[in-house]
C-alpha cells in the first residue's frame, strides 16, 4: 500500500492554544479520506498545513513523500486545495477564472482552452462558461473551486467541507462527481462535520477533536473495532397452523439461552412482526447464532444486524474526549 500523506506527530500552535497536538495520520494512495470533528478540531490547520500554507510548530508531514516544510513546491504539484470559502471575483467570467490560475500553475496558454473546457464539462459547469463568477450560485462556486483545484492534474486533492451549504440535490452530484474523481486515480481528503454526510463516499475516516487524532482507518474497520453491541433483527414464519406470537416467542427462548445474548425482545404488534435481539458477539458468533435458531426449527427469513452508522460512531468515539475531557 502506497502512503500518499503522513503526518509524524505534527504541532500547530497559536500563541499558547494548541490547535493541532501530535497528530498522526496517513492516507493510502487512492483513498477518499474523510477527516471527521467539530467546529475549532483542527480540520483546517491539518490541511493548510498539507498544502504548504502554514508551517508546523513541530513535527512533520510529507505529501507524496515531500516534506511540506523543506519541499514546499515540490509538495505543491501534487496537491489540489479547494478552500472553506470561496474568495470574491468581481466581473470575472469561469473561463477567465480557470484561466487564471492556469497561468498561476503556468500551464502553456496553448494548451489552455481544451484544459478549461474539460474541467468545466466534468464539474457541469459548460453552460455556464461565460457567466461572471459572482452571478454562480454556491453549489455551481463551488464545482468551480473544484474544477480550478484540478488545473495542474494534482495526484491529492484536499477539500475542506465541501458540501457545506449546498442542498440535497447539489450533495448527490457532488458525491457523483467525486466518485468520477476517484475512477481518475486522484485520492481525496474530504473534511466535514457532518458524520453522516461522508458515509456512503469515504473507504477511510479519521476523527479529529481538539487537536487529537482518535479514531483512523478503513471505514469498515474503524465500525467493526467500536461495534460491541449490536441488535439484531430476525423476521420468521409460524409453523403451518401455529401462531406467529407463539413462534416469536419459541425463537426467543431459543435465542436467550445463546452465548453473548444481552436481550430478546419478541414484538409481534411491530410492522413486520420480528424479535430483536442485543447481541455482544462478533459475526462468527452471530453465524452462530442463526444457526442454533435454524436447528432449533424456527423458519428464519430475515436476519440482520443493525449497522450503526457514522453518526453514532462519531459520537461514541467523541464521547468523553469531547466535553469535559482530558485535553
Ligand atoms: N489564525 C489563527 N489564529 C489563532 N487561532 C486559530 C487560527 N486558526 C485557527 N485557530 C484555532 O485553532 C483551532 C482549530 O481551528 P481549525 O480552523 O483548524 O478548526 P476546524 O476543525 O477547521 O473547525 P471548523 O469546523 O469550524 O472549520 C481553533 O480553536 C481555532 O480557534
Ligand atoms: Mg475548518
Amino acid at each position: 500500500m502506497t502512503v500518499i500523506v503522513e503526518t509524524r506527530d505534527l504541532t500547530r500552535r497559536y500563541g499558547g492554544m494548541v490547535a493541532l497536538n501530535h497528530l498522526n495520520l496517513s492516507i493510502p494512495q487512492g483513498a477518499v479520506y474523510g477527516f471527521i470533528g467539530p467546529n475549532g478540531a483542527g480540520k483546517t490547520t491539518t490541511m493548510r498545513i498539507l498544502t504548504t500554507l502554514l508551517l508546523p510548530s513541530d513535527g512533520e508531514a510529507y505529501v507524496a513523500g515531500h516534506s511540506v516544510v523543506r519541499e514546499r513546491a515540490a509538495v505543491r504539484r501534487q496537491v489540489g486545495f479547494m478552500p472553506d470559502f470561496f474568495g470574491v471575483y468581481d466581473n470575472m467570467k469561469a473561463t477567465e477564472y480557470l484561466d487564471f490560475f492556469a497561468a498561476a500553475y503556468a500551464v502553456p496558454p496553448a494548451r489552455r482552452p481544451k484544459l478549461i473546457a474539460d474541467l468545466l464539462a466534468l464539474v457541469d459547469l459548460s453552460h455556464k462558461q461565460e457567466a461572471e463568477v459572482m452571478s454562480l450560485s454556491r453549489g455551481m462556486k463551488q464545482r468551480l473551486s473544484l474544477a480550478r483545484t484540478m488545473l495542474h492534474d494534482p495526484a491529492l486533492l484536499i477539500l475542506d467541507e465541501p458540501a457545506s451549504g449546498l442542498d440535497p440535490r447539489a450533495r448527490v452530484e457532488l458525491r457523483e462527481l467525486l466518485k468520477e474523481l476517484r475512477n481518475l486515480g486522484k485520492t481525496i481528503m474530504i473534511s466535514s462535520h457532518i458524520l453522516t454526510e461522508l458515509a456512503e463516499m469515504c473507504t477511510h475516516i479519521g476523527i479529529i477533536e481538539r487537536g487529537h487524532l482518535l479514531a483512523s482507518g478503513e471505514v469498515a474497520a474503524i465500525m467493526r473495532s467500536l461495534q460491541t453491541h449490536r441488535v439484531f433483527e430476525v423476521h420468521l414464519l409460524p409453523a403451518e397452523g401455529a401462531e406467529l406470537e407463539t413462534a416469536l416467542l419459541q425463537a426467543a427462548n431459543l435465542a436467550q439461552a445463546q452465548p453473548h445474548v444481552l436481550e430478546v425482545r419478541p414484538l409481534p404488534q411491530a410492522n413486520p412482526p420480528q424479535l430483536q435481539i442485543d447481541f455482544a458477539g462478533d459475526d462468527r458468533a452471530a453465524g452462530a447464532l442463526l444457526a442454533h435458531l435454524i436447528a432449533g426449527g424456527v423458519s428464519v427469513t430475515h436476519f440482520a444486524g443493525q449497522v450503526s452508522n457514522l453518526e453514532e460512531i462519531f459520537l461514541r468515539v467523541t464521547a468523553g474526549s469531547a466535553y469535559g475531557g482530558t485535553s
